[in-house]
């Protein structure tokens, strides 16, 4: 993995969104794996911003959220759909026709999820997902213990990550039990996986996946074993790394950056 540390917030959506913006430019018709949370939000400020200034035109790009409440109303302000709707959606000015959220209303669960491994497929797989990281690990809502195989399904939420959502909700009560979420092979399926993460209450969450086995206990560490997975973080979230004077090393002298800075 490649682990970059950046000053704050602003820096981590700006390299994060660069990635983005050179492959729609490269291939507009992109399938961008989308995460909610708050994580991604500068991202999409970045991308919002290049969109109205006229340098990046998102219409043609699918999106394909990572994951959803069940039972939740559509038009609920949290339920995923509202949200990649509204921050991603219509700030980026996408196709809603073009941008799914796994259905959490469905009669049945089981083939929603199967439906939207196939709308994935459809459109010739995520070229890159954004995912952040729950305080307990998880990436989308693949809690601890989640197989390294698993595809789209139907998941419990586990405590910790109900506990962590309630500030989304009136009370803890009003947070959903269950989910749909992209499985840790769906996303490992992407051909690249950006992870982004700020805060001190990050910090055990980003050492563990980063330099501590790959384990299922520990879903984000699945990622090591991506071909091309860069972790982009604040310094309070990786704090709790061993090894940052080499990510520090190996990214100030990376040849592509000089190549770039060079033109
Ligand atoms: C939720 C989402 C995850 C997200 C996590 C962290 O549980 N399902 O996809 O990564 O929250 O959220 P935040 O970025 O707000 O810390």
């Amino acid at each position: 993995m490649e682990i970059v540390i950046c000053e704050d917030a602003a820096e981590i959506g700006r390299i994060a969104a660069s990635k983005i913006i050179d492959l729609v430019r490269r291939k507009p018709t992109a399938a961008i794996g989308l995460a909610t949370g708050s994580s991604p939000l500068g991202i999409y400020a970045e991308l919002a911003h290049a969109v109205a200034r006229g340098e990046l035109d998102m219409s043609r790009a699918h999106g394909f959220a990572l994951d959803e409440y069940v039972g939740i109303e559509l038009e609920h302000p949290q339920s995923y759909y509202s949200v990649i709707h509204r921050e991603v959606v219509e700030r980026l000015s996408m196709d809603p026709a073009r941008v799914h959220v796994p259905d959490g209303r469905a009669a049945d669960l089981h083939s929603a999820c199967e439906a939207y491994e196939e709308a994935i497929e459809q459109a010739g797989g995520v070229d890159l997902q954004i995912v952040g990281i729950g305080s307990n690990g998880h990436i989308g809502f693949n809690e601890p213990t989640s197989s390294f195989g698993s595809r789209t399904r139907v998941k419990a939420l586990a405590p910790q990550t109900r506990a962590d959502n309630a500030r989304f909700f009136d009370s803890l009560d009003q947070v959903p039990t269950l989910c749909l979420t992209q499985g840790l092979g769906t996303i490992m399926d992407a051909r690249e996986v950006v992870l982004v993460a700020q805060g001190e209450h990050k910090a055990d969450a980003i050492a563990a996946a980063v330099e501590g086995p790959m384990a299922a206990v520990m879903p984000a560490s699945v990622l090591q074993g991506h071909r091309y997975a860069t972790v982009i973080i604040d310094e309070a979230a990786a704090s709790k790394l061993q090894y940052t004077e080499y990510y520090r090393h190996a990214w100030n002298t990376k040849p592509e950056r000089a190549v770039s800075a060079a033109v």
